[in-house]
């Protein structure tokens, strides 16, 4: 299809909005909270992938750049990671973070992994933290991530899996749900949070785009939203399925909301008073046959 003027349409164009727009910098601002609370099932990831010295990684959707050092540290001096990524705003902080750690072997670039050319063959290991949720052509995307694997190459990535399983998310968006429209996406697959929900679906197309020994374990996790409830309220309202909704909310309804958030989350405040909520996802691991 042509968008009339010539030029076709941009791939993901939603989501470069998003993630350059509102989302990014959110995502920078609460960089330490959210590798936090993402660093356990990261490594677990990461684990899967059994990344080792010397190799070439590809981190898809790298965010502000935790795992890329990570996987520097893993690989090692003679090795290389790649961290790629939509948003601008927060490949500028993972530069910062690489340049802090002298991170000599990774190198970060503005690229959509579903449809950017990597060299074909050219990495070990295909990686991402949570990001390959987003895409609005899975197929595509796997197939062009299993090209830029040399054969035997593995892919490594985690994705939230059912919504019921993921009240972290979840939740707060129907406690509030009275008072702030919260849109839900007509396609239950549609890229976001839960893009690669369903697991089935999710090895199917991995299949499809040719990779073998696809495997899906899903982890269940408590994750702390915040070390206080102030905090916890904070940063849901800023993260998930409320953060667009509220950023056109009036003074008087972003005081309801914030009413309605303390009652929902205050019963999960630990005796550290932690507020932890329960999650699960996915660790999928598939070769390129
Ligand atoms: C949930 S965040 C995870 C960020 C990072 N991996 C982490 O764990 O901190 C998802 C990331 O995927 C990126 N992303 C979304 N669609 C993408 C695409 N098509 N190509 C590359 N990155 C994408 C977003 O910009 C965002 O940085």
């Amino acid at each position: 299809m042509s968008s009339g003027s010539g030029t076709p349409p941009r791939a993901n164009a939603e989501q470069v909005e998003l993630w350059n727009s509102e989302t990014g910098p959110r995502w920078v601002k609460l960089e330490r909270a959210l590798d936090a609370m993402l660093r356990d099932v990261g490594l677990a990831t990461m684990d899967a992938a059994r990344v080792a010295r010397g190799e070439q990684v590809l981190d898809v959707g790298c965010g502000c750049g935790d795992t890329c050092l990570e996987l520097a540290r893993r690989v090692g001096p003679r090795g290389l990671v790649v961290g790629v990524d939509i948003s601008r705003p927060m490949l500028e902080r993972a530069r910062e973070r690489v340049r802090e750690a002298k991170a000599d072997n990774v190198r970060l670039e503005v690229a959509d992994a579903q449809v950017t050319p990597f060299g074909p063959g050219t990495f070990d290991v295909v990686h991402s933290r949570f990001g390959l949720m987003f895409f609005e052509d899975p197929a595509a995307a796997f197939r062009n991530l299993r090209r830029a694997l040399r054969p035997g190459g593995r892919l490594a990535t985690c994705a939230w899996s059912a919504r019921e399983k993921n009240p972290w998310l979840t939740a707060l968006a129907s406690a509030v749900a009275a008072v702030v429209e919260i849109p839900t996406p007509a396609d239950p697959h549609a890229p976001g949070p839960f893009g690669l929900h369903d697991g089935a679906r999710t090895r199917e197309l991995l299949s499809a785009a040719g990779f073998a020994q696809v495997e899906m374990n899903e982890r269940r996790m408590l994750l702390q939203l915040g070390g206080t409830l102030d905090e916890a309220v904070a940063h849901c309202l800023q993260l998930g399925p409320l953060a667009r909704p509220l950023a056109q909310a009036s003074d008087d309804v972003l005081e309801v909301v914030t009413g309605l958030a303390r009652g929902v989350l205050g019963r999960h405040v630990a005796s550290d008073g932690a507020v932890r909520m329960q999650g699960a996802a996915w660790i999928v691991t598939a070769v390129h046959a």
